[in-house]
């Protein structure tokens, strides 16, 4: 009988050993909370399809966000579910819409404390619920777009967002953005361009989130799941036009387009772990069939080692604390 020559397991054999020599880490700055404020509510929803997460009022939304801060999370991704809806999202650049008023109460509350993100796109203030305006023949015209884009970001920068999430999927987004912003002297305002995002099946407890009025799909401005190489494009032309962070979304059934997109550019790159990679979990651990913070934290790591830098999270402020627990 002859011995091994190599013995991996030697680096496993014991916790302190293997904390010592682990490669991927995840810190609590990694993640971000992704938060829903809802207009004319006085009490918060929760939301069926999403145990534990709630479309909130403006006070509710104060106190977890400050909650979120003392949990250590990098910041906090706002999303708003306006009370009316019109075919141009009239609510999105509006000073007076829930989302520019919640966003600028948050700044207020916070400050520095956390970085206050926010969601720039029209389908939850669109009575079409599609990411852009529609066309005559109902399709989605991206040019027109692309103006609604810019106004509705000045009017985040305006009301203090420090980074806004460009979610719609329209090509040249980041620079119809980029230039609006430097124009009107929101030139730090930072942008997170949403490059890979996949149509498909995962967002479905969002839109119960966002009350979405969508009938159809995103197809023809989201990506085909069965196309990685484009997802690579896709990042390298916002980083072409100006975008500081690019993301991939969903994470865990593309976490090959992750890594190839981490490979590729030279910015931070995030990941969105979805409502429905979130949902799927919760509904096992409900059932007693997988251990929840055990499942919860492994998918985290395992998003980060696929190359994240941070993480869009629904479990953010709550793995935080574990992960400070450990510490
Ligand atoms: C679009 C947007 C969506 C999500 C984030 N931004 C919905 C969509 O594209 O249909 C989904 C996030 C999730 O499922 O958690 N504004």
């Amino acid at each position: 009988m002859s011995f091994p020559t190599h013995r991996p397991r030697r680096l496993r054999q014991s916790p302190a050993v293997r904390r010592l020599v682990r490669e991927t880490h995840l810190v609590p700055s990694q993640l971000v909370l992704p938060m829903f404020v809802r207009e004319g509510i006085d009490a918060p929803v929760e939301i069926s399809s999403m145990p534990g997460v709630r479309q909130h009022t403006l006070d509710s939304l104060r106190r977890a966000a400050v909650e979120a801060a003392e949990a250590g999370v990098g910041g906090v991704m706002l999303f708003g579910v306006p009370a009316t809806r019109d075919a141009v999202g009239s609510g999105a650049d509006d000073p007076a819409g829930i989302l520019n008023v919640a966003t600028e109460a948050l700044v207020a509350e916070v400050g520095d404390a956390l970085v206050v993100q926010t969601d720039l796109c029209l389908d939850e203030f669109t009575d079409h619920g599609h990411c852009g305006v529609l066309a005559a023949d109902g399709s989605v015209d991206n040019d027109a777009t692309l103006e609604r884009y810019a106004a509705m970001g000045v009017a985040q920068a305006r009301a203090g967002s420090a980074l806004l999430g460009l979610s719609g999927m329209m090509d040249g987004q980041v620079a119809a953005v980029r230039q609006a912003l430097d124009a009107e002297g929101f030139a730090d305002t930072l942008i997170l361009a949403y490059s890979a995002k996949y149509a498909g099946a995962f967002y479905g407890p969002f839109r119960e989130a966002v009350d979405s009025q969508l009938k159809g799909d995103r197809r023809t401005y989201q990506m085909d799941p069965g196309n990685g190489r484009e997802g690579v494009k896709e990042a390298l032309l916002d980083v072409e036009e100006g975008a500081d962070v690019v993301m991939v979304k969903p994470a865990l059934p593309h976490l090959d387009v992750l890594a190839d997109v981490r490979a590729s550019v030279d910015v931070p790159v995030w990941a969105y772990q979805v409502s429905g990679e979130f949902s799927m979990i919760e509904a096992a651990a409900a059932n007693g069939w997988i251990d929840r913070r055990g499942a919860i934290l492994e998918s985290l790591l395992g998003i980060r080692r696929a190359g994240a830098d941070a993480i869009l999270t629904y479990w953010a402020a709550e793995a935080a604390g574990w992960l400070r627990e450990e510490l």
